[in-house]
């Protein structure tokens, strides 16, 4: 039998009823990410969020049956892409964000602060001019931003603390919270990259949690847990409040930030951060072609602890 957290498992989470979208969730199972498809049922317009291109760390490829696949399921339920969006620039996998703007013609989008973020990571490689967010992306959206998937609207929330330029799309009754929860038997995601802040963290959660009871909540990755050996990656805001195990109603801020940080700790960098970072950065593109037609990447060394 297959491994569920070794496939590329794919669940539809139907509308529920008027201004609720139809939600895909895309399972990546070499990263542990999420990426979804939401969709307005009426109109079948489409925004693509946190798709993956697949970076194999061994060998240095790049291949695309992630992206490959969620168009495949646009296709087959008679979808059209009108948005290409990101939560954050991803440390853990690179983002298809600009192969899927040439793919489908439809604009790519990001947080505002990502240029903060960018401006981080230029110091780190010492790349004064390779970032340019602005360039990059065709929108960067401000909180409470709204913008329209087909005729429902979304809208965004800033939500720092994984990195300073996390964003939660909201859309009807769905939200895209990528790495600030997990499934709540998982908890919460790290907050010590360059940038993270776990007071920020927390409060970002708490405007999430804020959402009405039934929202559905979306998260950006999953690796099952000791006893759970599928991935799953929504529930609902009542599901976190009563079970996440480290947000949970009655939990002290202070304690959740100890815990997070005493755990952040222990903490080695994610495999692909030094690579993804500086493509992501860039969109989602490779640095240009050298003289001799061939992409490098730059890679710090004896910056990280
Ligand atoms: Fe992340």
């Amino acid at each position: 039998m297959t491994d569920p957290l070794k496939s590329r498992v794919v669940r539809h989470s139907p509308s529920t009823g008027e201004g609720s979208p139809d939600v895909w969730g895309i399972y990546e199972p070499d990263t542990g990410s999420i990426q979804y498809i939401c969709a307005d049922p009426a109109t079948r317009q489409a925004a693509l969020i946190d798709v993956v291109w697949n970076f194999d760390p061994k060998n240095y490829r790049f291949s695309t049956e992630s992206m490959d696949q969620v168009l495949d399921i646009v296709r087959d339920n008679d979808l059209k892409v009108q948005w290409v969006l990101d939560t954050h620039p991803h440390a853990d996998h690179v983002m298809a964000s600009a192969h899927l703007k040439e793919r489908t013609g439809a604009p790519n989008a990001i947080g505002a602060l990502v240029p903060e973020i960018a401006g981080i990571w230029a110091g780190l490689y010492n790349l004064p001019d390779a970032f340019d967010p602005t360039r990059d992306f065709d929108h960067l959206f401000e909180e409470g931003e709204t913008f329209r998937i087909g005729d429902l609207e979304a809208k965004v929330m800033l939500s720092p603390g994984h990195t300073l330029g996390s964003i939660t799309y909201v859309c009807g009754d769905a939200a895209f919270v990528h790495d600030t929860l997990m499934q709540p038997d998982a908890g919460t995601s790290r907050s010590d990259f360059p940038g993270g802040r776990t007071d920020e963290l927390w409060d970002s959660i708490q405007a999430i949690l804020a959402l009405p009871g039934n929202t559905r909540l979306n998260v950006g990755h999953d690796y099952g847990t000791k006893e759970r050996k599928e991935p799953m990656w929504e529930a609902t805001v009542d599901a976190h409040r009563a079970h996440n195990i480290h947000v949970k109603d009655g939990t002290e801020r202070e304690a959740f930030i100890e815990r997070r940080q005493t755990r952040d700790k222990t903490l080695a960098l994610p495999n692909r951060i030094l690579a993804a970072l500086q493509i992501n950065l860039r969109g989602g593109r490779l640095p240009a072609a050298e003289g001799d037609g061939n992409h490098y990447l730059k890679l710090p060394v004896n910056r990280f602890d």
